[in-house]
Order: C-alpha cells, then structure tokens, then sequence
C-alpha cells in the first residue's frame, strides 16, 4: 500500500534523515502544473512518500501559493491509498495549548480564492466529513503512543490567507464550532476526496488564534512541530502496515 505524507508547518526545517531513511527524491508534471517534491522514505519497506507543501529547506510557498492540485493529483500518480498530513494551527476552542495535537473530524471552509476542484465530468464528492475514521483512529492511536495530548474531535476553519484573520473572525469562526483555524487543509482535502484517497489530518498547535493571545502569547513554528508532524505520521503509517503484515 502507497501512503502519501504531506508535511505543512516546520516540515521545511526537517533533515528527513533523522527520522527515516531517504530514497528518490521526484517531482511530479501532472496536468496542473509541477509538484511539489516528493520523497521516498524508508525504501525498502512499504511505500511512502513525503512531501513538503511549502518548499524545501527553509519556507518557500506561504499556503494560499501551494500548488494543491498539482500536488494531489502527483499523490495519485505515486499511487496513494491513503494522504496523511500534519497542519499548523492557531486555536480557537478554549483549553487547547500550543504543542498540542488535535485530529480534526469536520471542515469549514473559508477559502474563496483557490483552484478548488479537478472538475472531473463524473465527480461529485458526497456530503459529511471528508476525513477517514480509520485513519483518523490511527493518528489518535499515534499520538497517545507518542505520548502527545491530542483532542480527538474538532472543526477546522481553513482561511484564504496570505494575512492572518482579525479578531472579528475568529469570534465568528468561535461562534459557528471551530476549534482551530489555518490555511492548508482546502482544497486539499476536497481534493483527495475527488480521487476517492482517504485522507486524514493531524493538526499541531502552533499558536492561540487572533484576539486569543492573551490566553498564551506563545507561537511555535520551529523543528520541533515539524518533528512532531513526521513521527506522528511516521507511526500511523508503521502501526498500519504492522497490523497488516500476516
Ligand atoms: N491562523 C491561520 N493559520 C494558521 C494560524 C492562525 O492563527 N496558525 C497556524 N496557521
């Protein structure tokens, strides 16, 4: 089984091999344009590729200039069966803390700016959470063995960007459910949904939302969220594939 891992906040700062070994580094020409690079870690076991949606070695596309669908449809073609991926996010509900992970199980979607679909004749993605149980049981599972807090539920706003949101938004966002806000989750997530690829997100607290800040001034968008993103990842994907081994 292929697995894709798309690596967002801090997955720039990380040197891949430190956590696993690296194989073929490749891009992919896909009808929309190159994709981002895509690498193979740990080659000689079950295949899986990891990409960095904002660039390579230091932070090259901010998220409303990622390339989502260059990048899912490259997923495809590496034949993903799964996309897992890891978000940077400011939070909104209270008593989550910076370093902390949550594993979102519903999307609002604030995007308004964005290539939002493969417009694919014979497409229609059904109504409800785009993300899969399993395997969002798999990045829960992950993290309580990784011994990160994780909340096992929540609703992700996804804004246009490039600029941060204002107080009045996040209020609103606050009022209609959300318990943590970014930029990367849409489309892409709609995205895999298009191609029929289960995909699952682990979100990591990188801040308190705006008009929140004084609940936590902290904002950690350093290696170690990074780190956090790919060895969680990195565990669903082993704990799967070790369940799987006869
Ligand atoms: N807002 C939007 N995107 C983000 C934030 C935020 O506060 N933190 C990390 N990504």
């Amino acid at each position: 089984m292929t697995l894709v891992i798309f690596g967002g906040t801090a997955a720039y700062h990380l040197k891949l091999e430190e956590f696993a070994t690296v194989g073929e580094r490749r891009v992919v020409e896909t009808p929309f344009g190159d994709s981002a690079a895509f690498v193979r870690l740990n080659p000689d076991a079950e295949a899986i590729w990891f990409s960095s949606r904002h660039g390579e070695g230091g932070l090259q596309r901010s998220a409303a200039f990622v390339n989502h669908r260059a990048n899912v449809w490259a997923a495809r073609d590496l034949g993903a069966a799964v996309i897992l991926s890891w978000n940077g996010v400011g939070a909104i509900a209270p008593g989550l803390a910076v370093g902390q992970a949550v594993v979102p199980d519903d999307v609002l979607d604030m995007t308004r700016a964005r290539l939002a679909t493969f417009a694919l004749p014979d497409v229609r993605v059904p109504s409800g959470s785009p993300f899969d149980a399993a395997w969002r049981a798999r990045l829960i599972d992950a993290c309580d063995a990784l011994q990160i807090p994780c909340a096992t539920h929540g609703t992700y706003v996804c804004t246009e960007g490039p600029r941060l949101e204002t107080a009045a938004e996040i209020a609103m966002y606050g009022w209609g459910g959300s318990a943590v806000v970014g930029m990367t989750l849409a489309p892409e997530v709609w995205l895999a949904a298009e191609l029929e690829i289960p995909y699952a997100s682990l979100c990591i607290v990188t801040n308190m939302a705006t008009g929140r800040w004084h609940l936590d001034p902290r904002r950690d968008f350093g290696p170690g969220i990074g780190a956090m993103g790919l060895r969680v990842t990195l565990a669903a994907a082993q704990a799967n594939a070790s369940s799987q081994t006869p």
